[in-house]
């Protein structure tokens, strides 16, 4: 099996991760302010932990688990950030969105525009019913991408994650399918490209 298509939308081409990007996945990543708005990323980011991640995808993404691309600008060329659904659950048809961008990067709306394309990734190929976010509360710029991709807020979860020993707030978002037909007027991914 192939990995995933390349998503094309206005400015930004989501592609696979090969393991030449593992050093600027480190470099990017690595920033601690990503780590500690994310509960998944290591700080400090440990030699070989992008290489596990990156050799990971491909796995997950054959055993339809989880789809994870690489955020890359369409003209530089550069990675910006990366955006998945994980935790996809095929009974349930739903899955879970994820995504960071990379601290010099921010504010231009690509974490908005790269999310919008993966929603409609897991709309129209994995025919999913339903996809959530969920954001730590003292992260409101994750909440706001959430709000400008069209989700709903649904839920503040008190004290649902622990992070580094302390208990912390969680937001919920959500979109269904029929909404997400209903809001998204304007494409979000210009072309499917397979490589
Ligand atoms: C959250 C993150 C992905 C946003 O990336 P981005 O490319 O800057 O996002 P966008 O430009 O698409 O949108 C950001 C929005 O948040 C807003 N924002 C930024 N800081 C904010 C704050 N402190 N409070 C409220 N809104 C804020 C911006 O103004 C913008 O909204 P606008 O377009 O209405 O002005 C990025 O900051 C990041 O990677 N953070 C660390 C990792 C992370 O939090 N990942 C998500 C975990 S759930």
């Amino acid at each position: 099996m192939t990995g995933p298509p390349i998503l094309v939308t206005d400015r930004l081409l989501l592609r696979p991760f090969t393991l030449a990007d593992a050093p600027e996945v480190q470099r990017l990543a690595g920033d601690y302010e990503i780590a500690s708005r994310t509960l998944e990323i290591p700080y400090p980011y440990p030699d070989g932990a992008a290489e596990n991640w990156i050799a990971t995808q491909r796995s997950g993404f054959e055993q339809g688990v989880h789809v994870v691309y690489a955020v890359a600008r369409a003209r530089e060329g550069d990675l910006v950030g990366a955006v998945g659904l994980v935790e996809v659950n095929r009974r349930h048809g739903r899955a879970e969105l994820g995504y960071w961008v990379a601290r010099p990067c921010r504010g231009r709306g690509y974490a908005t525009e790269a999310a919008r394309a993966m929603i409609e990734y897991g709309f129209s190929i994995l025919e999913l019913h339903r996809i959530y976010a969920m954001h730590l509360s003292r992260n409101p710029a994750s909440g706001r991408v959430m709000e400008k991709c069209g989700m709903v807020h649904e839920a503040h979860l008190r004290e649902h994650d622990r992070k580094r020993g302390t208990f912390e707030d969680v937001d919920v978002w959500g979109v269904l399918h029929d909404e997400w037909r209903e809001r998204c007027t304007v494409p979000a991914i210009r072309e499917f490209r397979m490589h």
